[in-house]
């Protein structure tokens, strides 16, 4: 069984101060044995963060990472960083940073292989436009990033390997993919495993829906056989994350 899995995005949002007092007034609230529960933070929240939620379940993680160890490149940030910090998520490719920062599939692969050789799990982003689902190319679309976002990577690296299935048209917009939209994404990137990695790679690989979610929608959603939890963006800088972790 693979246990769920709810992260915040909370993107550009939140001082140090304000991400301190947030973190520290939900970490009970986020912290229960059926899903994990990460907050994503800004790079410069990320020790306060990790300091608020301590002794808690709740874990924190990245937006982003450089896949180069160390060197010149002003502005960035390593996984030895990250990991020496006690980090143990990041989120890979997420479609705001390949439509804007220039990430492509293969730098988020890059980025994947250096993650997990750092033991920090990758929450690789995938999804389509909404004209590339118009021209029903949506399988095509995501088959090629998952390759991409995989190559390289082991069946057995498969379990600290999380995926999430994040259509931009749904991202920040309000309109939330449909159930049998978002589970028949799902389903298909799991197939798509399997034939990569076999099964149990398939079966081990946690899947999560992006997208809109809300304490509205995400129980059917994460109710889904395919989707084990949630990437969300809007809804988990206000208290009511909580009923999206929860799944009430
Ligand atoms: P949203 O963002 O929940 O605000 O749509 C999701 C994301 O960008 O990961």
């Amino acid at each position: 069984m693979r246990k769920k899995l709810v992260a915040g995005n909370w993107k550009m949002f939140f001082t140090p101060p304000a991400a301190k007092k947030f973190a520290e007034e939900m970490k009970t609230k986020l912290d229960t044995p059926d899903v994990d529960a990460v907050l994503c933070v800004p790079y410069v929240s990320l020790q306060t963060v990790k300091d608020a939620l301590a002794g808690s379940n709740v874990k924190v993680g990245a937006q982003n990472v450089h896949y180069m160890d160390e060197g010149a490149y002003t502005g960035e940030i390593s996984c030895e960083m990250l990991a020496s910090m006690g980090v143990p998520y990041v989120i890979i490719g997420h479609s705001e940073r390949r439509e804007r920062f220039g990430e492509t599939d293969t730098t988020v692969n890059l980025k994947t292989l250096k993650a997990l050789k750092h033991g920090i799990i990758p929450i690789i982003c995938v999804g389509e436009s909404q004209r590339q689902r118009r021209e029903n190319r949506t399988a095509n679309v995501l088959r090629k990033q998952i390759a991409f976002a995989l190559d390289e990577i082991s069946p057995k690296a498969m379990k600290n390997v999380v995926i999430a299935y994040e259509p931009i048209w749904a991202i920040g917009t309000g309109e939330v993919a449909t159930l049998e939209q978002a589970e028949e994404a799902c389903a298909l990137i799991r197939k798509q495993i399997e034939e990569r990695m076999g099964s149990e790679a398939a079966e081990d690989t946690r899947i999560l829906y992006g997208g809109s979610v809300t304490p509205e929608n995400a129980k059917a959603l994460f109710a889904m056989p395919n989707i084990d939890g949630g990437l969300v963006g809007g809804a988990s800088v206000k208290p009511s994350f909580e009923q999206v972790v929860r799944c009430e």
